[in-house]
Order: structure tokens, then C-alpha cells, then sequence
């Protein structure tokens, strides 16, 4: 037996098979039923959201003889003629391949004979966007004045390509993308029509992965098929995707939020060495963050993520150990990471560097301090270590940005004391304006303070906790938006440059020594702590 493609096998035959177009079906249900239905339609949506079977569908329940609810029979002879092609008033055609004028001006002629056996003919014209002008132009001729046994159905993806004066004389249905759960309910429906057995993860990975398309998730299904003989089970469904396992995205987050760049690699190679997609691994990890600043973020956020009751616990008590600060940051970052990769010659080196770079800001886990003095006073005295231990400690690193630790040392001209003056004068203006374009980048500035102006240079300081914040400032689109601001505010051209205050004043080395002793003595008492000159 040759084996037929899932999709077409189950293709919906009436209105009530087909999925989640509700709103699409029960309309033209309740026009058939009233007679009331109009001489042209337009379905658009994406692909695979089943305009094609709702067109098939449409013509045959208007020929139907045998109709009762708004469904087609599929049993009278008008119903079985359409359904085995051999109805000659339906007729489809795609636009794709006949979109000459000459196509539609044939159309045109043929449209003026009335249909030999049913009562409308019935025109299905699929990727109508595709049409040639001169044809749109032919077939509004046949629109402004359709005859009364006409009916054309146009199907599109891209509506927006449509003219207007088509546009205006077609009642316009926009199929939505299919929910994950319809999905998975019109999914399970077939395994179990086709006898096969398969793991509910297993289909809502289908479902996820298919943005809203039935046919795609159908297609995957029957590639599934292939290699599962009975049972489809999750572990074949990330094989055949080339996606990664959920287990590996929950560790590599783990490790995200441990900041430990070692293992971060280790796990990256392991995942590679397995012939993984780095883009659509990366594309997993985002949508897993994501779901975790929702969970986090969104009272009963539930609702907006899409996996079943043990991802979520599991979900929650990993968004937990997650700042919402650090989710964001990872997600805008590893999402410019995506789409720097989908063009990188070497995504690998790319992805690994810019993994560094997004632990790297941050934090240090400080372990051991090993501290000696170094020239002693008696020569014949040995020298002595004093190994300190200190447990993972958050330690500001003072990070490539070198304009974070600069002393601005210039003397302050008058005028940029009197610019500064403005810029505090209009603080809370100029954040306004940022927030009402740039929210993010809000979020960051108000942290900030207008710390003093040198020869047209605003410079704005953080307080020392913000590090993160500042590499974000002084990007450069930061930048560039922020100088905008001040344009517009203070008609004035500004540079701008966020900068981090630097309390620590750069200690001696003696100082240095006696913090450490200090720190020794506090951590092993006075008494065990032996420092040797
Ligand atoms: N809304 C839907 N309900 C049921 N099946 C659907 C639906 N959308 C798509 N399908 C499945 O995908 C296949 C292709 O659908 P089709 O109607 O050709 O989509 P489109 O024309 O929007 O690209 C169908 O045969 C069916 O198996
Ligand atoms: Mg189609
Ligand atoms: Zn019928």
C-alpha cells in the first residue's frame, strides 16, 4: 500500500472537523443555512491553518442537495462529484502557476455559463496574492458584476499583497493559527484512528514546534511515523527535530544562574558533539527563559506556557533561583546572540564568546586569597603563607568598560555647570521621554544620575551595584537614542556617557594587606592566624 501523507488523509470534510476556525466555520454554517451567502470570500491566514480544506468544504456545502445543518452530506451525488474531482464546477486553480491576464480572461469567458450540474460553480483560486495586475484587474471585472450562480473563493497567506478594490468586494475570513492544545487533541485523534501509540510530550513538542500550522505538525507526525513503528515517543520526536532535550535546557539554565562558565562549556560541547542545531538550541533556551520570567513575573502565568503540569513545577522552582534582571538580560542577549549566529561563518566560537561575556559581567566566585609580606624584617625568620578561605562571594568585576573606573579629572567649564543644572532641572522629563520610546532602556537610565558635564559631555553615573547596567548604557544604539533625548530637550548637541562610581579609592598595598589580615583574623579567630615579618 503506498503510504499517504497524514495531511491529506485527514483532511477535515466538513466544517466541524476542522480545527480551532470556529469563528470561520459557524459563519458560513449560518449562511448556507439562511441562504445568504455572498459571491466572493477571501480566507487568509498562514500556512497550513486550513483554508484549502475550509474552500473544498465551502463548495461542496453549497452544492450539497442533502444538507441539513450547514455541512456538506459528502453522500449525495453533487457532494461525492466534488469530492472525486469529477464535478466540473468546481474548479480550482492555483495562481501561483496561472496568473496571466490570458488565464483570467479565460476564466471570464467561462464564468458566463451556468454550472451543467450544480447549483454554483464554484471557483477556488489558492495563493491569489500571486495574481499578475492585469489579472486582478480582469478578475474585479467579474467581481463588480458576478453572475448569480457564481462563487469564488480566494485563498491567501499574504492578504496584504491583495488590492483594495478586490479586497472591498470579498468577505474576508482570517484563519488563526492552531493552539498548541488543538493541536495536540487533533493529533491524538489520528494516532489513535491510526492505531499508534504516543507520549503526550512527545506531541506537545510537535505542537510547539510548528508555530501554529496543523499541516507542519501533521507532516512531522508522519516523518515520526517513519522510525517509530508503534509508539511515538518523546526521544524520537527531539532525534528528528535535531532539537534539544528539556532536560538539557533545565541544566543549562542551572548552570546559567550558577554562572560557572566552565561547565556552561562543557555541557555546550556536549550538546554539539550530539550533531545539535546551535540555533535551534538556542531557540529552546529562549523560549525556556522566557517561560520562566512569565512564571515569575505574571500572577497565574500558567496559562501563557505551553507544557504540561511537571514542566511547570519544575519551571517554577527554577525561575526561583533566577532574578528577573539577570532573565531579562539573558533573553535580550542570547536573542541578538540567535540572530547573530543564524549568520555567523562560525556560530560555535560565536555563541561560546558571547556566553562569556553574558556570565562574565557580573559576578566572581572569589575562593582563595593567599597573602604573604613580602621583604621581612629578620632574614633568618621563614616566610609565611596565610591562606584565607572566603566562600563564593559576589565581587564586582570591573569589566572591560574602561570608561567605568576613569576619574573624570577636567576642569569644569561654566557653561557645562549650567548644562548640568538643566539636565537636573529636567530629569524627570528626560526619563519620561525615554520610557515612552525605549522601555527597557528606561528601566536602566533611572538608575542613573546626571553626575556633571565636561566640555559637552553629559556624564551620567550609576551607583556601584549597577555594573550590568552600565555595559548596557553605553552601548552604542543606547547612546545614539539617548543624545537624541537630550537634542530634543535641551536643543542642545551633547555627548553622553554613563559612568559607575568608584568608591573604592585605589588602596595601598599596605591597606590592602591589613584588610586581608583583618579578614583572616575574622574567619580562623586572632589566635590561629600567624603573621611572620
Ligand atoms: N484547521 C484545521 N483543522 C484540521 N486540519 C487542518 C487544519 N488546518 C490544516 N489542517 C491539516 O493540514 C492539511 C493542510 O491544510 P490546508 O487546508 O491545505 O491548509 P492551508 O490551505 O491553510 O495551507 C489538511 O489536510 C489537514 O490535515
Ligand atoms: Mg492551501
Ligand atoms: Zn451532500
Amino acid at each position: 500500500m503506498s503510504h499517504q501523507a497524514i495531511y491529506r488523509k485527514y483532511r477535515p470534510k466538513t466544517f466541524d472537523e476542522v480545527v480551532g476556525q470556529d469563528h470561520v466555520t459557524e459563519t458560513l454554517k449560518n449562511q448556507i443555512m439562511r441562504n445568504s451567502t455572498a459571491h466572493a470570500y477571501l480566507f487568509s491566514g498562514i500556512r497550513g491553518t486550513g483554508k484549502t480544506s475550509t474552500a473544498k468544504i465551502f463548495a461542496r456545502a453549497v452544492n450539497c442537495t442533502n444538507n441539513t445543518d450547514g455541512n456538506p452530506c459528502n453522500e449525495c451525488d453533487a457532494c461525492l462529484g466534488i469530492l472525486s474531482e469529477r464535478n466540473m464546477d468546481v474548479i480550482e486553480m492555483d495562481a501561483a502557476s496561472n496568473n496571466s491576464v490570458e488565464d483570467i480572461r479565460d476564466l471570464r469567458e467561462k464564468v458566463k455559463f451556468l454550472p451543467s450540474q450544480s447549483k454554483f460553480k464554484v471557483y477556488i483560486i489558492d495563493e491569489v496574492h500571486m495574481l499578475s495586475k492585469g489579472a486582478f484587474n480582469a478578475l474585479l471585472k467579474t467581481l463588480e458584476e458576478p453572475p448569480e450562480h457564481l462563487l469564488f473563493i480566494l485563498a491567501t497567506t499574504e492578504p496584504q499583497k491583495i488590492p483594495a478594490t478586490i479586497l472591498s468586494r470579498c468577505q474576508r475570513f482570517d484563519l488563526k493559527r492552531i493552539s498548541v492544545k488543538d493541536m495536540m487533541a487533533n493529533m491524538n485523534t489520528i494516532c489513535s484512528d491510526l492505531g499508534i501509540e504516543a507520549e503526550e510530550n512527545a506531541l506537545r513538542m510537535i505542537a510547539n514546534s510548528s508555530e501554529g500550522a496543523l499541516r507542519d505538525a501533521l507532516s512531522i507526525l508522519d516523518r515520526c511515523l517513519v522510525y517509530s513503528v508503534d509508539k511515538i515517543t518523546y526521544e524520537d520526536v527531539i532525534m528528528l527535530l535535531g532539537t534539544v532535550n528539556y532536560n538539557t535546557i533545565i541544566r543549562f539554565t542551572d548552570i546559567l544562574i550558577d554562572k560557572d562558565i566552565k561547565e556552561l562549556l562543557m555541557v555546550l560541547d556536549e550538546i554539539l558533539s550530539q550533531g545539535k542545531e546551535i540555533t535551534l538550541f538556542l531557540e529552546g533556551l529562549i523560549e525556556h527563559l522566557r517561560n520562566l520570567l512569565i512564571l515569575k513575573s505574571v500572577k497565574d502565568g500558567q496559562s501563557f506556557v505551553n507544557t504540561g503540569e511537571d514542566a511547570i513545577k519544575l519551571m517554577k522552582n527554577q525561575s526561583l533561583k533566577l532574578t528577573v534582571d539577570d532573565n531579562i538580560r539573558y533573553i535580550e542577549e542570547l536573542s541578538e546572540t540567535l540572530a547573530l549566529c543564524k549568520r555567523a561563518v562560525n556560530s560555535r566560537i560565536l555563541l561560546e564568546t558571547r556566553l562569556i561575556k553574558l556570565l562574565s559581567v557580573r559576578t566572581v566566585a572569589v575562593e582563595t586569597v593567599y597573602i604573604e609580606k613580602p621583604v621581612s624584617v629578620s632574614e633568618s625568620a621563614p616566610k609565611q603563607t596565610v591562606k584565607t578561605e572566603t566562600s563564593h562571594k559576589d565581587e564586582v568585576l570591573q569589566t572591560s568598560n574602561e570608561a567605568g573606573n576613569e576619574a573624570v579629572s577636567e576642569v569644569i567649564a561654566e557653561d557645562d555647570g549650567e548644562i548640568l543644572r538643566q539636565i537636573q532641572d529636567n530629569w524627570d522629563l528626560i526619563l519620561q521621554t525615554v520610557k515612552k520610546r525605549k522601555i527597557s532602556l528606561n528601566a536602566i537610565v533611572k538608575e542613573s544620575q546626571p553626575h556633571r558635564v565636561v566640555k559637552g559631555e553629559v556624564i551620567l553615573r550609576f551607583a556601584e551595584q549597577y555594573t550590568f547596567h552600565l555595559n548596557r548604557a553605553n552601548a552604542k544604539e543606547s547612546i545614539e537614542f539617548m543624545e537624541q533625548v537630550f537634542k530634543n530637550i535641551l536643543k542642545k548637541d551633547l555627548k553622553v556617557r554613563f559612568i559607575i562610581e568608584d568608591s573604592k579609592k585605589k588602596e595601598s598595598d599596605e591597606e590592602i594587606r591589613e584588610k586581608i589580615n583583618e579578614k583572616a583574623f575574622e574567619l580562623f579567630g586572632k589566635e590561629k592566624v600567624k603573621i611572620i615579618d
